[in-house]
């Protein structure tokens, strides 16, 4: 079988080193895509005179109709014609005959594949920001429920001091925000249309790029063919913004896991999210909050296999960059898959306030609030923050709790306590008067909320 650059070569290479060479086992998924552009390109060339008008409608009408059994899936690619831009042109040629060969007049798979993917970068970017945006709406739902539920907050993941529930929950809107900020600002770098570059040095043809970067929605154009051609920032920067979701997915998972053990039991993830075991019956296992948090390596794998794969590439295109389109296939249905997973989660959890007031009432994230107490009443913060060091050891060594400590005895440590001082040692008082700026007070919390809510109703219009 003759390729379709066969012209010059007097020697086929063997099956395995095509199969070797050819990447039309993936970048088939870009089909849609290069069947947009090369209808673009087309117009465009009718459009400057370079083809005629019955050619033109030839080709479009050839492109449609692969257009429509691509959508049905009916098309059969070869490894013989390597990718999907060969393999169209092909299929096209063998549709409409010679006028199939004129559609590649002033265009390169160079120029032609960096705008396929373009086109795709673009498209999956918006889709992941919608992704964002359910599993937003979702966090948001459950917070406005849950103000007034307090958990124990933690630093170095022992008790801290207790904080709003919700406040906890809208940590995580807002990492997803900025997630969302990063994927809509990178989007100024995808919208760029590479089309028109040629191979690498541009054409001879008097062609109109703006026409095709019109046709093709595309914000921009590239203004020097050679980065036109090797540009592939828009791809790694596509799988970096991965990375970051799946940093904060991933944390977010590794505290539901450690939430929905016996040890906190402040969550139970749904069924439809858990698996059993093949051998303790009594197992319920978290394994799609694991699995987001293992899929996190796979994501970052991709980012320093683009990252490595471009350092060392002289100007212009190298067939290297052919590597570039798995590692983004793959992070794109990654990021999607967990962030729908995500949701689907936290739409379906329980909430175990009782076992989360309890927690906060056995332990020791009060002391700050003691502290507090007494230097509201005049002792300087450092040698309350003393005492109240000493008054917890003695309840340890005691097997009790700061609320457990009888008026009398806490008058005998300190002079200056009063009958109030137990009511500023409830978990909720500590939380709810925590009403600094993005405090957790309950009043903070539900401006939180409203500010969240404002945010989501702006990126909604
Ligand atoms: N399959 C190639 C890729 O994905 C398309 C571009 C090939 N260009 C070339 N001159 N060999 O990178």
């Amino acid at each position: 079988m003759k390729k379709l650059w066969g012209g010059r070569f007097s020697k086929q290479p063997e099956e395995w080193v095509d199969e070797f060479g050819a990447s039309i086992s993936f970048d088939q998924q870009l089909a849609s895509q290069d069947i947009k552009g090369s209808l673009a390109h087309a117009k465009m060339l009718f459009q400057c005179k370079i083809i005629d008008e019955s050619s033109y409608e030839n080709i479009k009408n050839g492109l449609l109709s692969l257009q429509s059994e691509v959508e049905e899936g009916e098309l059969t690619y070869s490894v013989k014609y390597e990718d999907i831009h060969l393999n169209l042109e092909k299929l096209l040629t063998d549709k409409i005959g010679p006028d199939g060969g004129k559609l590649h007049t002033a265009r390169s798979r160079n120029d032609q594949v960096a705008t396929d993917f373009h086109l795709y970068v673009k498209e999956e970017t918006l889709l992941i920001i919608a992704h964002i945006e359910e599993l937003q709406k979702s966090l948001l739902n459950l917070a406005e429920e849950h103000v007034e539920t307090i958990i124990p907050g933690y630093t170095h993941l022992q008790r801290a001091q207790p904080v709003s529930f919700a406040h906890h929950l809208l940590a995580y809107f807002w990492m997803l925000d900025r997630d969302k900020g990063r994927l809509q600002d990178s989007l100024k770098r995808s919208d760029i249309m590479p089309l028109g570059a040629g191979a690498l040095a541009g054409t001879t043809f008097d062609i109109d790029r703006n026409i095709t970067m019109n046709e093709l929605g595309f914000a921009n154009k590239y203004l020097n063919s050679l980065d036109a051609v090797s540009d592939r920032d828009f791809a790694i920067e596509c799988c970096s913004n991965a990375s970051m979701i799946m940093m904060h997915l991933s944390r977010f998972c590794e505290e539901l896991i450690l939430w929905s053990s016996e040890e906190f039991g402040f969550i139970e993830i749904s069924d439809s999210f858990t698996t059993g075991s093949s051998m303790m019956p009594q197992k319920k296992n978290p394994d799609m909050a694991e699995l987001i948090r293992g899929k996190s390596g796979r994501v970052y794998g991709s980012l320093i296999s683009l990252l490595t794969l471009m350092k060392g590439l002289p100007l212009a295109y190298n067939k290297d960059m052919q590597e570039d389109k798995e590692p983004v296939f793959d992070t794109v249905k990654t990021v999607k898959g967990c962030l729908s997973i995500m949701t689907g989660m936290m739409n379906e959890v329980k909430i175990h306030v009782d076992k989360m007031n309890k927690a906060v009432h056995q332990d020791f994230s009060n002391a700050t609030e003691l502290a507090d107490y007494l230097a509201k009443k005049g002792i300087p913060f450092r040698e309350a923050h003393e005492l109240v060091g000493q008054m917890v050891l003695q309840c340890i060594q005691k097997g009790c709790y700061l609320l457990d400590v009888s008026l009398d005895e806490y008058q005998e440590w300190c002079p200056l306590v009063e009958h109030d001082l137990f009511d500023a040692l409830s978990p909720k008082t500590a939380v709810e008067r925590r009403n600094s700026e993005g405090g957790t007070g309950f009043e903070a919390v539900r401006q939180q909320i409203d500010a969240a809510q404002s945010k989501m109703a702006v990126s909604n219009n």
